[in-house]
C-alpha cells in the first residue's frame, strides 16, 4: 500500500478500561467477592490493579503526551451507590475529578456506566438475572446523569451483554459462575436489554447533547466450509445468538437497538462446524482457523475481521466507534504489527463507506484481565507490578505517532 491513508478531521484516537481493570482498591462488588472466593483462576488481585484510582491524574497526562484525544473509562456503580438508593458524595466528587482531569487534558470521555462489575447488593439480589434488575440501575444511572453529564462527551449504558451473560452464566468464568445456566443467561439478556432502553431514554432526556450507545462484542463466526450448508447453517446459528437480546419471543439485534451511535469491541472469531455431538452450542463445534496466529488468550488474529465487522455495521447507517480492539501478548513488537494491520483495516472500511469516527485501543495500560489477572498485557503502556511504574512500549510510540498525524505512515517505523 502506498500513498497517505488519512483519517477523517476529528478522528478520536483513545484506549478504553473499565474501573476494576485499573483503579484498584474496589471492594463493594462481585468480582472482589468472587476473588475472596478464589475466582481468579491465576489466584491474582484487583487491589491494586494499576492504582489508577490514586494516579489518574498522571495517566491521563501520559495518555495526553501520547497524543489520545479521548478515554473511554467506567464509573464504578458499587462506588456512587454502596447501598440501594444510597449514594456516596466523595465517590460522586472523585469521578468529577477524573473527568476535569480528562477535559483538562482535552480528550472525551466516554463513560460505560455498567462494565462487568455490580456492586454486591445488586449481586445478592440475583444481579442482572432478577426480576426488576434494570429498574435496579437506573437510579445509579440518573443520578451520574446529572451530577456529572455535563463533563461527559458520550455514554456508553453497557459493555457486551452477551460476553457478561456468557461468561458468568454459561461458562462459570465470571461471578455468579453458574454453568450451563440457559434460563439465567436470557433473563440476563432480556434484562440487559430493558435496562438499555430505560437507560437511553433517562440520558437522552437528562443529556440531550451527550449521544448514548453500547458496546457490543462481535466474535465472527466463520462456516468451516463454506460450502457446506451445513457449516453455513451452524454458523449462522451461532452468530444469532451472539449478535441478539431477547425481547418477548423475538430476538433482535443489539446493534438496532435505539442508540445514537454503534459501539463495536472486536478481537476474533471462530470456525464453526456442523456436529451432531454439539447439540447445546446449537449442532456447532468451534475452533480456531488452523493457518492464523493467535493471541496469549488463544484468540485467532486476523486484522482483515474488523473490516469484515464495520462492513456490516456500515448498512445501519449510524456514525461507529470502535470501542475496543486489541492484542493480548507479551511480543510487543507482534502489537506494532497488529496496530498497523488492524488500523490499515479500519482505514480501508472507512474508504468503504463505514462512517467511523473513533478508535479505543484496549488497553492503555497491562491492567487486571478478569479471571485470568495479570497474566494478559494487552497494554500500550506496561506497569510494574511492585512498584507501579509505567513504561511507555514501542506500540504506545506508534499509536502515539498515529494519533498525531492523523494518518497511518507507509511502513512500520
Ligand atoms: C471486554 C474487556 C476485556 C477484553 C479482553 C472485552 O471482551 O470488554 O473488559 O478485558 O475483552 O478480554
Amino acid at each position: 500500500m502506498s500513498g497517505e491513508r488519512r483519517f477523517p478531521d476529528g478522528f478520536l484516537w483513545g484506549c478504553a478500561t473499565a474501573a476494576h481493570h485499573v483503579e484498584g482498591n474496589n471492594h463493594n462488588c462481585d468480582w472482589w467477592e468472587f476473588e475472596q472466593r478464589g475466582g481468579i483462576l491465576t489466584g491474582d488481585s484487583a487491589d491494586p490493579a494499576c492504582d489508577q484510582y490514586r494516579r489518574f491524574r498522571e495517566d491521563f497526562q501520559l495518555l495526553r503526551r501520547m497524543n489520545n484525544n479521548a478515554h473511554r473509562l467506567s464509573i464504578e456503580w458499587s462506588r456512587i451507590e454502596p447501598a440501594p438508593g444510597e449514594f456516596d458524595v466523595a465517590q460522586i466528587e472523585h469521578y468529577r475529578q477524573v473527568l476535569l482531569e480528562l477535559r483538562d487534558q482535552g480528550m472525551a470521555p466516554m463513560v460505560t456506566l455498567h462494565h462487568f462489575t455490580s456492586p454486591i447488593w445488586f449481586a445478592r439480589q440475583g444481579g442482572w438475572a432478577a426480576a426488576g434488575a434494570h429498574e435496579a440501575w437506573l437510579p445509579f444511572v440518573r443520578r451520574v446523569a446529572d451530577e456529572l453529564g455535563e463533563l461527559v462527551a458520550f455514554w456508553c449504558t453497557l459493555n457486551e451483554p452477551n460476553i457478561y451473560a456468557y461468561q458468568g452464566w454459561l461458562a462459570g468464568e465470571f461471578p455468579p459462575a453458574h454453568r450451563g445456566d440457559l434460563r439465567g443467561a436470557y433473563r440476563v439478556l432480556a434484562n440487559m436489554r430493558r435496562g438499555h432502553e430505560a437507560a437511553y431514554d433517562a440520558l437522552s432526556r437528562l443529556t440531550p447533547a451527550v449521544p448514548v450507545g453500547v458496546a457490543q462484542h462481535k466474535w465472527l463466526m466463520l462456516p468451516a466450509t463454506r460450502g457446506r450448508r451445513r457449516d453455513r447453517f451452524a454458523a449462522g446459528a451461532a452468530q444469532f445468538f451472539m449478535d441478539r437480546w431477547p425481547a418477548g419471543r423475538r430476538w433482535l439485534r443489539v446493534v438496532e437497538a435505539p442508540a445514537d451511535y454503534l459501539g463495536l469491541n472486536h478481537y476474533t472469531g471462530s470456525l464453526v462446524a456442523f456436529s451432531v455431538r454439539h447439540a447445546g452450542e446449537g449442532f456447532g463445534r468451534r475452533f480456531n482457523p488452523p493457518d492464523l496466529p493467535v493471541s496469549d488468550f488463544d484468540w485467532p488474529v486476523e486484522p482483515s475481521w474488523l473490516r469484515t465487522c464495520l462492513e456490516q455495521l456500515r448498512r445501519l447507517r449510524k456514525p461507529i466507534y470502535v470501542t475496543e480492539n486489541g492484542l493480548a501478548t507479551t511480543d510487543d513488537r507482534r502489537r506494532v504489527e497488529f496496530l498497523h494491520d488492524v488500523l490499515g483495516q479500519l482505514w480501508l472500511a472507512i474508504q468503504d463507506g463505514a462512517d467511523v469516527r473513533g478508535y479505543f485501543h484496549f488497553s492503555s495500560h497491562d491492567n487486571f484481565e478478569w479471571a485470568r489477572g495479570y497474566s494478559m498485557r494487552f497494554g500500550l503502556v506496561g506497569v510494574d507490578w511492585k512498584t507501579q511504574e509505567r513504561t511507555v512500549k514501542p506500540s504506545g510510540r506508534v499509536f502515539a505517532q498515529i494519533a498525531q498525524s492523523n494518518s497511518l505512515p507507509e511502513s512500520l517505523s
